[in-house]
């Protein structure tokens, strides 16, 4: 299939461009420098204004949220993911993949979500980006997806590669409730499950990007700091979190136990669905992905 991907140079692209190329399928990658792109990921890539045509798009871009959300950010943060989810979404295309995230649905101690949950009831900075991100998709003309993606683990980005640097030093910490759960997928299993989205008719609407079991805060935060032959230092309060990033603590400290009801129910196969697995791939195995295709 030939398959255009935004974000491509991004943490997940950077591995779903490689896993999808080694699947078979022919990538171009949309960025905003596109020289560097094709020599980044050695793939053929283009501008924003040049899309050529195409069997799928799948769109991962979007300004980072790492840092303060000022309002100049928050709204770089929105406009970012809805205007170019527009642009795509009127793009000819028979399937559209469009990212998302588990912030859409916000704070839910206690409860398991499924993709059929109802938003966020608080209707946070975050959850109000993930509807009107998802909403974008709505005047796509082929099958459309909207990946809803926990936090992605691996080494060299996202969640845990952020955190690195700190629990090396000895200053890594638990963040809010101890107990709260936290949804998370190894960087392997997300590639594949995207593989299997693109290529599976059954699935459309939300889709949810998450291992079936959770974790606590505590066991992720301890679990980085062995790696780390480092403790952990300290328990953060969530209001303390809060008076320090503002509403960007919240993907830090949301309790939320996703459980990927669509994925588990097409007999998508995860290759580290459990913490203690994880553990081997993330911390010991690295962060590299195996590229198996996902067979029910
Ligand atoms: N990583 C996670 O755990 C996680 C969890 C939930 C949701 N997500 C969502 O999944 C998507 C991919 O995540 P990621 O971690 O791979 O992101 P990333 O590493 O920050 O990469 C995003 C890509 O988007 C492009 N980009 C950056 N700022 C942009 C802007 N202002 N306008 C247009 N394009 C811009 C960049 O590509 P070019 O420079 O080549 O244009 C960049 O490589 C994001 O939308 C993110 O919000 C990620």
């Amino acid at each position: 299939m030939n398959v255009l991907i935004t974000g491509a140079t991004g943490f997940i692209g950077r591995a779903l461009t490689a896993h999808l190329a080694w699947l078979g399928h022919d990538i171009t990658a949309v960025s905003r420098d596109p020289a560097r792109a094709s020599a980044l990921l050695r793939v053929r890539a283009c501008a924003w204004d040049a899309l050529p045509a195409t069997d799928a798009i799948i769109h991962l871009a979007g300004e980072s949220v790492a840092g303060i959300w000022t309002p100049w950010k928050r709204r770089r943060i929105l406009e970012s993911r809805v205007n170019t989810t527009r642009q795509l979404a009127a793009h000819p295309a028979r399937v559209f993949l469009s990212a998302s995230a588990v912030g859409y649905y916000g704070d839910r101690p206690g409860e398991v979500l499924t993709e059929s949950s109802p938003p966020d009831p608080a209707n946070r900075f975050r959850a109000q980006v993930c509807r009107a991100w998802e909403d974008a998709t709505g005047c796509a003309q082929g099958r459309v997806v909207q990946l809803r993606l926990g936090h992605v683990l691996a080494l060299d980005g996202g969640y845990i590669g952020a955190l690195l640097p700190l629990f090396r030093i000895g200053a890594g910490c638990i963040f809010g409730n101890a107990a709260a759960r936290v949804s998370w997928i190894t960087i392997c299993d997300t590639v594949r499950l995207i593989g299997f989205a693109l290529e599976n008719d059954r699935f459309s609407g939300p889709l949810n990007i998450t291992t079936p079991n959770s974790i606590s805060q505590s066991e992720l935060a301890r679990g980085i700091a062995a790696h780390c032959n480092r403790r952990v230092l300290t328990r953060i309060p969530a209001w303390l979190l809060r008076a320090c990033l503002g509403e960007a603590a919240q993907a830090l400290i949301e309790d939320q136990n996703i459980r990927p009801a669509k994925a588990l129910d097409a007999g998508f196969r995860f290759e580290f669905p459990a913490w203690n697995g994880v553990r081997e791939i993330i911390f010991v195995g690295g962060s590299q992905h195996t590229p198996n295709r996902a067979t029910t």
